[in-house]
C-alpha cells in the first residue's frame, strides 16, 4: 500500500487534494471492502468521530456514522442544534472547541462558506467539511469520482454533464474542482439564473474543457457518459418566486434515457425532489443509490487514513 497521504489532515476543500491523493484514497476504499469485519473493526477501536450539523442531513451524517462504526469506532454529535448550548448563546468557536475535546476527528456541516476552514483554526483534531454553505462538500466529490471510476473504469476521456442548480449546489463546486485534475469534458446545464459562479470558471477553465448550456438538448445527450443531476437548493434561494419558475425544469426520465447513450450513468448526490423520475430507479443507468452506498465505504477509508498513519 502506498504511503498514507491523509494522516492528520483537514478535509476542508477538494482543492487541497490532487490526483495522487485520490488514487491513494480509492485504493484504500477498495481494500477496506475486502477486509473481514473483525479486521476492519480493529482500525478505529477506541476512537471517536464528533460531529455537528447546523443544517439537515441524511446521507452525510448516517454514512459517516455507519463508516465509523464499521471500522470499530464510535460517533457522538449534535444533529439538532436546538438541543445544544448554541441556543444559550454559545459561540461557534466554543462549540467546535468543545466537540474537539471529546473526539479524535470532527465533522461539520454549516450554512456559511468558510465555516470549516475557520474550525481548523480552533480544533486540535482533524476537521472534515460535511458541507459549508454553497461553497463545498469535498467528501461528496471524492465519492462521486470514486463512483464514476468504479462504473466506467476510468475518468479521463469522459463527457460529464452537470445539471440543475449550479449556483448554490456545493457538491457541484467540489466536483468540478476534483474533475479539473482529469482530462474530461464538462458540460454545465442550468437556467441562466443558476449558472455556475464566475470565479470558479476563472479558476478552472484553463485546466479543463468546460461548456455552458441552458438546455439539455438531444445533441448534448448523445455525447454524455455521465449525467450528474442536482437538486434546486430551495433553502438558499433569495426569492421563492424565482424558485417556482425553474422547479422541475430538467426531469430525468425514460424519455431522456432513450435519447442518451445506452450506457449513460445517472448520478445525484441526493436528496432528489423531482429531478429524477423514480420510474428509472431500477434501470442499469441509475447509479445514485449505489453512489450513496459507496459513500459509506469511501468515508470509512477516509476516516481510517485520517486517524492512522498506517491504517492496515
Ligand atoms: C447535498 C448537500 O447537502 O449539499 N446532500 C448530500 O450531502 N448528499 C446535496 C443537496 O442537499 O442537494
Amino acid at each position: 500500500m502506498a504511503k498514507n497521504r491523509f494522516f492528520n489532515r483537514n478535509v476542508v476543500s477538494i482543492r487541497d487534494f490532487n490526483l495522487d491523493d485520490f488514487a491513494y484514497l480509492f485504493d484504500v476504499t477498495d481494500k477496506i471492502q475486502t477486509l473481514k469485519s473483525k479486521e476492519r473493526g480493529e482500525i478505529a477501536k477506541g476512537l471517536i468521530l464528533g460531529y455537528i450539523f447546523y443544517e439537515y442531513s441524511t446521507r452525510t451524517r448516517l454514512s459517516f456514522e455507519s463508516a465509523m462504526s464499521s471500522i470499530g469506532g464510535r460517533s457522538l454529535g449534535i444533529s439538532d442544534v436546538d438541543s445544544s448550548s448554541i441556543m444559550k448563546g454559545e459561540s461557534y468557536a466554543d462549540t467546535i472547541k468543545t466537540i474537539s475535546l471529546y473526539s479524535d476527528v470532527i465533522l461539520i456541516r454549516h450554512p456559511s462558506d468558510g465555516s470549516s476552514r475557520y474550525a481548523c483554526e480552533i480544533s486540535q483534531k482533524p476537521v472534515i467539511n460535511g458541507g459549508s454553505g454553497s461553497e463545498e462538500h469535498p467528501t461528496q466529490a471524492m465519492l462521486d469520482i470514486y463512483t464514476i471510476f468504479k462504473e466506467k473504469k476510468k475518468i479521463d476521456g469522459l463527457s460529464i454533464g452537470i445539471v440543475g442548480d449550479l449556483k448554490y449546489g456545493r457538491t457541484v463546486y467540489s466536483l468540478i474542482y476534483a474533475l479539473s485534475n482529469y482530462n474530461v469534458d464538462i458540460h454545465l446545464v442550468s437556467p441562466a439564473v443558476l449558472k455556475i459562479r464566475n470565479e470558479s470558471i476563472y479558476d478552472i477553465s484553463h485546466k479543463v474543457n468546460m461548456r455552458q448550456h441552458v438546455e439539455l438538448s438531444d445533441e448534448l445527450l448523445e455525447k454524455l457518459d455521465i449525467i450528474y443531476v442536482t437538486r434546486i437548493q430551495r433553502e438558499r434561494f433569495p426569492d421563492l418566486q424565482e424558485y417556482n419558475k425553474i422547479q422541475g425544469l430538467y426531469t430525468i426520465d425514460e424519455n431522456v434515457l432513450k435519447k442518451s447513450k445506452p450506457d449513460v450513468s445517472i448520478l445525484h448526490p441526493l436528496p432528489r425532489v423531482d429531478e429524477i423520475s423514480p420510474s428509472i430507479d431500477n434501470t442499469a443507468n441509475a447509479l445514485y443509490f449505489k453512489q450513496a452506498a459507496y459513500g459509506k465505504e469511501l468515508r470509512a477509508a477516509l476516516l481510517s487514513s485520517l486517524l492512522h498513519e498506517d491504517p492496515f
